[in-house]
């Protein structure tokens, strides 16, 4: 079965609306709906009362009905009510109740209440016959920089480096006098003067990600009794302070919502989220949680309709990359609030829509479908701790985009592809590609060597290795499996980039202007390519028989 549906705020509406909802949703062939996630205010209308009595009449149309329930705890959204753990931005600001996503997770107070009010639902709902799933917050994302999170920062450094030194061995804080005395000492990295340091900006991005894990963690504990599967929404994009890859790990099944950028290549935008996920799931069932209905909002604001077929051909971009659920953002279009223009499956003008017909007619396609199980031989590895490191305002380019650069290749590797987190397995695989990464632990250079050691196709590129995972260079230390001898980086040269190289071992395969731009290298029973400079033309580098 394929889990077909999207997230539904009947709180908006008058009861009398959500049996015509419910009637729409089987017209639809809905078989889930996400619920509760914006409902808090109503859930619990001041910090002493609950009122549970509208979603029990939700949740029981729900089962007479035979639709599950995804139940939300609503937490990414605190009532006006919440004053106490209210986020502080980089300058100090404290933000006010107004939008959502308003909540620093390392607030006692507002850790207090997440737990109450998950524990209540836990209390009430765990039994009840419409769940299926739950749903954690929504989207974690906020960061935060107050003097809880300064204290929980503290903790986290504690913890993971034991004694100041390590840590000062770890930032480099020679540099700039940042030397530290005690973890006391040590601030979230705030607004300041100039530049700040970038291991201090990469580990503050970590540290914010295990943060909200925690709160993530502690309210899956108070629902899990209930037997059914715990999950949260994923958010994708460079913003987003959450490393999936470890957050997979948590969740009982990876969910993530998807959002493209453009009309006209929102397929590929759909494809590379769908093996993203499928590269976190790491063999288990993923869903795509959220997508727009009918429509992409673009870069520019603009919300464009899609053709067509064209919504058809996006649920089936995530189902044949082995989505088991494919749901929308969100069910009926909102009268009023920021998001009343926001695509829905039932619009303002009701269900005889284009829109509408498409989406239940993808419902019905789907019926009797199984999830998919796709295998590939080859695969991409995209880091996220990378991504975040590339954003650090001290590089000598501000023209890398990893992210763009992950899809461009992505594309370019065709279908099925893989893509991967750093520390996957990669045996199974004849080719592995990894674009940009800049970042890479002991690890990670032990993994990839052992990977060709063993006979598999290694494609890198320029900038590949600069840095360990605290920022620090490592000059050279691909060296040796790359077969050449990398002299000088020169961003701006070439296309894009180009790293100076002498072979050493490796065979040059191409040139631009007379310096080597691709080489091979054999290693172990592996072949490693190494692209030196951004090639307009990747595909041809990109297939493992070359080495054979
Ligand atoms: C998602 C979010 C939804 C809704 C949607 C609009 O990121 O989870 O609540 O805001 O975006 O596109």
């Amino acid at each position: 079965m394929i889990w077909f549906g999207g997230d539904w705020n009947p709180e908006q509406w008058p009861a009398s609306v959500w049996a015509t909802d419910v009637e729409l949703m089987r017209r639809a062939h809905v078989n889930l709906v996400t619920v509760g996630v914006f409902s808090w205010s109503r859930l619990q209308p001041t910090p002493e009362t609950f009122d549970f009595g509208w979603l029990d009449q939700v949740l029981d149309l729900l089962a007479d009905n035979g639709i599950g329930a995804c139940l939300a705890t609503p937490t990414a959204s605190p009532p006006p009510w919440f004053t106490d753990g209210l986020p502080v931005t980089a300058d100090g600001v404290r933000l006010t109740p107004g939008s959502r996503d308003t909540y620093c997770v390392n607030a006692p107070a507002y850790r207090e209440l997440s737990e109450r009010i998950a524990t209540e639902l836990a209390r009430r709902y765990s039994g009840h016959p419409a769940l299926r799933m739950w749903h954690i917050h929504n989207e974690y994302g906020t960061t935060c920089f107050c003097d809880h999170c300064a204290l929980a920062f503290r903790r986290w450094l504690a913890g993971r480096y034991g004694d100041p030194a390590e840590l000062n061995a770890a930032w480099s804080t020679d540099f700039w006098s940042q030397r530290y005395g005690s973890f006391e000492q040590v601030q979230p990295p705030r607004t300041t003067q100039y530049l700040g340091n970038p291991a201090h900006l990469l580990d503050y991005r970590r540290f914010v990600s295990d943060a909200m894990l925690g709160h993530f963690v502690a309210q899956r504990e108070i629902v899990r009794p209930s037997g059914r599967p715990v999950t949260t929404n994923f958010a994708l994009g460079g913003w987003v302070p959450v490393d999936h890859a470890r957050w997979a790990r948590e969740v009982d099944v990876v969910a993530v919502d998807d959002y493209p950028a453009s009309v006209g290549d929102h397929l590929a935008e759909r494809a590379f989220t769908a093996d993203l996920a499928r590269g976190w799931a790491g063999g288990e069932p993923w869903i795509l949680m959220e997508h727009a209905p009918g429509a992409v909002r673009g870069p520019d604001g603009v919300t464009r309709a899609l053709a067509p077929g064209q919504a058809r051909a996006a649920a089936g971009t995530y189902l044949d990359r082995g989505a088991s659920g494919v749901m929308y953002f969100q069910w009926r279009a909102s009268r009023g609030g920021a998001e009343q223009w926001h695509p829905a499956i039932v619009p303002h003008e009701g269900p005889d829509t284009p829109v509408f017909r498409e989406i239940a007619d993808v419902g019905a396609a789907l019926r009797g479908r199984t999830p998919e199980r796709p295998t590939a031989s080859r695969a991409l590895l995209y880091d996220e701790q990378t991504m975040w490191a590339w954003q650090s305002p001290h590089l000598p380019t501000r023209d890398i985009d990893y992210e763009a650069t992950g899809r461009r290749w992505h594309h370019a590797l065709g279908s099925p592809v893989d893509v991967l987190p750093v520390d996957a397995p990669l045996d199974s695989y004849r080719l592995v590609a990894a674009p940009l990464l800049y970042l890479m632990s002991s690890a990670t250079h032990a993994a990839l060597r052992s990977y060709v050691r063993g006979g598999g196709t290694l494609v890198l590129t320029f900038a590949c290795g600069l840095t360990d995972e605290h920022c620090r260079v490592t000059p050279g230390s691909l060296d040796d499996l790359l077969g050449v001898r990398i002299v000088r980086h020169l961003p701006g040269e070439g296309h894009r980039w180009l790293d100076d190289v002498e072979p050493a071992g490796a065979e040059t395969v191409r040139r631009l202007d007379g310096r080597p731009v691709v080489t091979e290298h054999r290693y172990g029973q592996g072949l490693v390519r190494y692209l030196a400079t951004d090639l307009a033309d990747i595909a041809p580098w990109l297939s493992p028989s070359r080495s054979a």
